[in-house]
């Protein structure tokens, strides 16, 4: 499985430790981009992505939680992203949605699409066959330390049914409330990667990602 811990719940102060225990134990790091439009809540910019990126040759994932996520799709590109996962609900518009995969994929960058909890699998569906990364909120995006919503569980069963069936082979991650009383419910129904802030920074961070792989 792929753990990709989110960097909103690290402790910055310990940033050097904290992102060597992340270097020695995750294969993704999880970087939640909110732009206090998209979602009521502010976080971080480029600078800090190339911080990792100097620090670290984990795979870095980042999250566009942002209403413009074309214009932040090229700034993260720059500061050394491998992947752009951006909201479907930014657009509404598969079109625009395609075009914007388009551009990642044409960056050299995997592309991926988010929906939020009350959005359904089938709006998306059109896109399932152009994205590398399918992103399952199973909280309301906007904060860490959420309670994981349960539903989230059909909704992984879905994609993989779908993925299965249609010979695709895009990676089920699952962001928010992720911990290991669910992660095994997560894996054993399809989930590839698991997004989880508060669990893996609470305490040992080498641990609690153990703790995570134990649940497969
Ligand atoms: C929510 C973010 C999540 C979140 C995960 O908007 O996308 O990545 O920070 O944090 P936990 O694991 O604390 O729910
Ligand atoms: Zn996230």
């Amino acid at each position: 499985m792929i753990i990709s811990p989110s960097v909103l719940s690290m402790h910055y102060e310990d940033f050097r430790k904290e992102l060597a225990d992340l270097n020695e134990s995750v294969e993704w790091i999880h970087f939640d981009v909110m732009d206090g439009h998209f979602v009521p809540n502010l976080t971080f910019g480029p600078v800090l992505l190339e911080a990792f990126r100097r620090n670290s040759d984990r795979f870095l994932d980042v999250h566009l939680m942002v209403s413009d996520p074309d214009y932040f799709a090229d700034v993260f590109a720059k500061a050394g992203a491998d992947s752009i996962v951006f909201h479907y609900e930014a657009y509404n518009d598969l079109e625009k949605c395609e075009k914007l995969i388009n551009k990642i994929h044409d960056m050299g960058l995997k592309a991926g699409i988010s929906i939020k909890p009350k959005t359904t699998v089938e709006e998306i569906i059109p896109l399932l066959d152009k994205i590398d990364i399918f992103l399952l909120m199973s909280v309301e995006p906007g904060f860490g330390g959420q309670k994981f919503m349960i539903e989230a569980l059909d909704r992984v069963e879905q994609l993989k049914r779908y993925k299965d069936e249609h010979d695709l082979n895009y990676i089920i991650e699952v962001d928010g409330g992720v911990n290991d009383s669910n992660a095994h419910d997560l894996v054993s129904r399809g989930t590839d990667a698991l997004v989880a802030g508060s669990f893996v920074f609470k305490g040992d961070i080498k641990d609690n990602v153990r703790k995570l792989r134990e649940c497969e």
